[in-house]
């Protein structure tokens, strides 16, 4: 079994943890700002399509115990990159630092540099030839991350390579350029948060701007995988989206790539099936819904979700709101006007229009949160980007 290392969105760890348990990982490990696990090589493949809260996926490649800078040319030119990949592939490496390695090492853009003169060195003393560089769009790219031992001196020297080149938050059906929209898979966490059944409740979002909760559940509804729309473009011989299609391991191994050619096409008749469907549970509002159209449609999920074009205060679902889940993430930032009044509004709106219903609301300011004056029966810290939030959960009256 190799070790895998899935990126998430900080304070997200433990949602990813149990997200990766039900796809079938082993050996996992919760990390600073990811997880870490070993899976075989098809289930590897499999999590990389599935999973919905990762941001990325890396393949361990080594670990390299170094003291200091002259530690890791030494071993980096001792290892046999040809068996990793050719010389007429490009590549980059981008080296990350935790605090005891940034106070030590101080420059990361260094760092890389003695990593790829020692990659390019031994290329040519084994093959006569070296790879070249592409910062922009490489064949394989290299994460190397360094970590300080605890209480022994000395550092971890991590080399991974990078599964996906495009992050799998980034599904592929963004169209329009909303101001601000949430992460793919930051609203794929909130509605694992919610535990959300899609047999049983209906989910709606109030603020679904350019509708990314309201997709990202449709997807759920469907058992799509948040891969399919890079999956069907991979079909079609058009992709730079799966970096692992470069990787020698992958190209030496054609049962894999059997396994992927059918796990391919499967996900492409089940994307193509869900127009046959429609489901009336998933209903959003916005006073501008022209750009959750836009990617709705993007997503092949037209028929899929209800948009009502309108302000929140009057957004009312024409379901029964016991048990309905909603979430929502409402305006926000430094120059929001009006913000408490705003948020004194949601919560008027929470008890007149979501009666019984599971409300989850997206917020980052203590002050504006304490307006919306519902007792909150959890509440649970994220980070949106950089901006620290809670996800309040009430249960409406
Ligand atoms: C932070 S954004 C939501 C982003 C959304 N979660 C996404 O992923 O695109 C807030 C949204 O609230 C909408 N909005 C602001 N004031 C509103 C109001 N009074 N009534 C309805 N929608 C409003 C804006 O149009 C914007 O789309």
């Amino acid at each position: 079994m190799k070790t895998y290392f899935a990126s998430c969105p900080k304070r997200s760890e433990e949602w990813l943890e149990e997200e990766l348990k039900t796809l079938g990982a082993k050996n996992i490990e919760k990390k600073n700002g990811g997880v870490q696990f070993k899976a075989e090589n098809e289930a590897a493949l499999k999590i990389l399509f599935e999973t919905r809260l990762a941001s990325r996926m890396y393949l361990l490649l080594d670990v390299y115990p170094i003291m200091n800078e002259k530690d890791v040319y030494g071993k980096v030119n001792a290892k046999w990159w040809h068996k990793v990949f050719d010389n007429n592939q490009t590549f980059k490496i981008q080296t990350l630092f935790d605090t005891d390695a940034h106070n030590f090492f101080k420059n990361s853009m260094h760092f890389s540099m003695m990593v790829k003169d020692a990659i390019v060195d031994q290329f040519r003393s084994q093959t006569g030839r070296r790879p070249n560089v592409d910062t922009s769009n490489p064949d394989i790219s290299l994460l190397v991350r360094v970590e300080g031992r605890g209480r022994e001196p000395g550092f971890n020297a991590k080399f991974y390579l990078d599964m996906t080149n495009v992050p799998l938050s980034d599904r592929g059906y963004r169209r329009g350029k909303h101001k601000a929209p949430l992460r793919e898979n930051l609203a794929a966490i909130l509605i694992h948060i919610s535990k959300w059944d899609p047999k049983k409740a209906a989910l709606s979002d109030m603020f679904c701007g350019s509708g990314t909760i309201l997709i990202e559940a449709a997807m759920i509804q469907m058992s799509l995988p948040p891969t399919y729309i890079k999956i069907k473009k991979a079909r079609r011989g058009r992709t730079t989206d799966f970096a692992f299609l470069n990787h020698k391991w992958f190209q030496d191994d054609k049962n894999l790539q059997k396994w992927v050619s059918d796990y391919f096409e499967k996900v492409t008749v089940m994307a193509d099936k869900v127009k046959e469907s429609k489901s009336q549970n998933l209903i959003g509002g916005d006073r501008d819904i022209s750009f959750a159209i836009e990617n709705i449609r993007a997503a092949g999920l037209e028929g899929h979700i209800k948009l009502i074009e309108t302000d929140f205060k009057s957004f009312k679902p024409d379901v029964d709101t016991e048990g309905l889940v909603l979430i929502t993430n409402p305006p926000y930032g430094e120059r929001l006007e009006g913000g408490e009044e705003l948020y004194y509004q949601i919560g008027e709106a929470l008890k007149n229009n979501f009666k019984r219903s599971d409300a989850f609301v997206l917020t980052s300011d203590d002050e504006y949160r304490k307006k919306i004056f519902l007792k909150s029966t959890r509440k649970y810290p994220l980070f949106n980007g950089p901006i620290d939030c809670r996800l309040m959960h009430y249960e409406v009256n």
